[in-house]
């Protein structure tokens, strides 16, 4: 992104200063291990160079005043009462970092902020947590510079966008975003966050993100019903043996649940997690058609056992399958729509977008995007 233009979009809507800060927040993708951070497993996700860019100017007072280039409503506040608001939409997210970090004891400055994205808003890469990272980040800033502690950003984040907005999110987004690293995925273990940086070196092949296009619908509910099986699972295998989280149960435990519904909920988790172990045994061996047979495990069990993928993140994934410079491919995040990545021969890439495209419209009437994006940094300031 050109400084210029965040620099215009700052002063067209605060004015001229010779004093405006830039920063970057990254989206994510997760690589493998989906629905597993909030059972206590691992997870393998890593930051992208597509993400949102931001023009700030600190200001003396207490105001914040937050315009986006990518979204209509302009949303003002006072540090000192921050309140949800329906209306405010999507600056609610900010507002929920700022009043818990303020919860923390910081004093902060107020700011205009001007924001421009590059992410597909709501299509699962994290725009939300991309966002409250950002958020936090900046009004730390002139207090903490770079020597903020980004697992605790990362937690305030998660926070604010299980308290304030209502949404139960598990650590893995806010996480990705605060502590992404260029050309490295995150091996992040969710229950005691101790984690550790993968080079990803797919050899000649390029990761590609297929946007279905398909808003995730339900994703809310149908995320948090999946939530409560997992607890109902943990909670009937723990009548006959004390485990801490889903992750620690072993196959053989699933013959304790006497629920066919959460025996096979559990059987994703346990499995899934397995899956990054060994993904990341592979990766590090350098063998991509290995871990290309692993996403494609993963995106089965997202499927049929855990049923949180759905017609087009389906068609997309199996489009994408049938060519034959692909090794792998699953949906990634959430699930209900949103998007998928595949690992594609990069001499290749061009046809594959275009059967791709062509197959899932056939199908479900959408057009769907491609975007080729870097492993890259989390949060920074830049220029
Ligand atoms: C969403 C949540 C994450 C995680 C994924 C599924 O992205 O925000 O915490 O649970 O879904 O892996």
């Amino acid at each position: 992104m050109d400084k210029s233009l965040l620099k215009e979009g700052f002063e067209k809507n605060f004015g001229t200063r010779g004093d405006i800060q830039y920063f970057f927040s990254p989206g994510r993708v997760n690589l493998i291990g989906e629905h597993i951070d909030y059972n206590g497993g691992l997870v393998f996700p890593c930051a992208l160079s597509i993400g949102i860019y931001a023009a700030v100017g600190y200001r003396e007072d207490k105001k914040v005043r937050l315009v986006s280039k990518n979204m209509v409503n302009k949303v003002e506040f006072t540090l000192n009462d921050i309140q949800f608001k329906e209306e405010d939409g999507w600056g609610n997210y900010p507002k929920g970092v700022i009043k818990y970090i303020q919860e923390e004891g910081y004093n902060l400055k107020g700011a205009d902020i001007y924001l421009e994205s590059t992410l597909p808003d709501g299509a699962g890469l994290s725009s939300s947590a991309a966002l409250e990272v950002l958020t936090g980040y900046i009004m730390l800033y002139p207090i903490l510079g770079d020597k903020i502690d980004r697992v605790w950003l990362s937690l305030i984040c998660q926070r604010a966008e299980n308290e304030f907005i209502g949404v139960n999110c598990g650590i893995m987004d806010q996480f990705s975003v605060a502590m992404g690293k260029r050309d490295h995925a995150i091996l992040l273990d969710c229950n005691t966050l101790e984690y550790e940086y993968v080079p990803v070196d797919l050899k000649g092949y390029t990761l590609v993100i297929m946007n279905t296009n398909k808003k995730r619908e339900l994703s809310e509910s149908k995320y948090n019903e999946r939530r409560y099986e997992c607890e109902m699972a943990l909670k009937h295998i723990n009548d006959y043996k004390k485990i801490e989280n889903l992750c620690y149960a072993t196959l053989e435990d699933l013959g304790l649940l006497k629920d066919n519904l959460l025996k096979t909920r559990a059987r994703h988790v346990i499995t899934e997690n397995q899956r990054v172990k060994e993904a990341i045994k592979f990766l590090k061996g350098g063998n991509i058609k290995e871990f290309g047979k692993l996403l494609v495990k993963s995106h089965e069990s997202l499927k049929n056992d855990y049923e949180v993928t759905g017609l087009h993140l389906d068609t997309i994934v199996e489009a994408a399958l049938k060519f034959e410079g692909c090794i792998g491919a699953r949906m990634t995040g959430a699930g209900f729509g949103g998007c998928g990545i595949a690992i594609v021969e990069n001499k290749l890439l061009e046809e594959f977008i275009k059967e791709v495209e062509v197959k899932y419209k056939e199908i479900t009437n959408i057009s769907p995007s491609f975007y080729i994006s870097r492993i890259d940094d989390g949060v920074k300031m830049l220029f």
